[in-house]
């Protein structure tokens, strides 16, 4: 099965994801890049694709968008994974954002097969704006996100990765 595994990062936490997630995949034909060095004209070429992003502002990030608009009409199946600076629960800070994004690839004619997230910790950006919120979800949000992705968090990347492949495979 050839699978690509593309990523957007900024701080390295995507990457890390990224990277988890790729040694997941068990596959004698697969391959990893950074968004940036991606021809997604030949994207349809692959099998699965696996496509991830840092959350910015409640969405994927913003390169993503530009390449949905010159993309053809989708024929492969495809994975998306990101990580989020908001503590898990507060899906209204990621989590709706990250849908989002799925469904448009879902209306390009996408067959998205799963969403992995993953806690990751604020970029130094992030931390400076946080500071001047609310001081008691700004603590909280900052606890939750320091040293993440962490062993764990890498760990479930790649069972993640993993099962999905064997979900494909069957
Ligand atoms: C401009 C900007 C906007 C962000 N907006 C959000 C957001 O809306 N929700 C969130 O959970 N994290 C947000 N983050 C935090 C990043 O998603 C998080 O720190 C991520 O793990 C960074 O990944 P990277 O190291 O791969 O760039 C934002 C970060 C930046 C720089």
């Amino acid at each position: 099965m050839k699978v690509l595994v593309v990523y957007y990062t900024q701080s390295g936490n995507t990457e890390k994801i990224a990277k988890a997630l790729f040694d997941g995949i068990e596959s004698d034909d697969k391959k990893i890049s950074p968004v940036k060095d991606v021809d997604f004209t030949k994207v349809n070429d692959y099998d699965l694709v696996f496509l991830g992003s840092p959350i910015i502002t409640n969405g994927f990030a913003g390169i993503y968008n530009k390449i949905l608009k010159g993309l053809p009409e989708l024929t492969t199946r495809i994975v998306l994974f990101c990580t989020h600076a908001a503590p898990k629960k507060f899906g209204q800070f990621w989590e709706t954002g990250f849908r989002k994004f799925g469904k448009k690839l879902e209306k390009k004619g996408a067959n998205v097969l799963g969403y992995f997230d993953s806690q990751g910790e604020q970029t130094p950006q992030i931390k400076e704006m946080i500071k001047k919120m609310d001081a008691e979800y700004a603590a909280k949000a900052r606890k939750a996100s320091d040293g993440h992705p962490n062993e764990d968090d890498i760990a479930a990347a790649k069972k993640f990765a993993s099962e999905i492949i064997k979900k494909v495979t069957v």
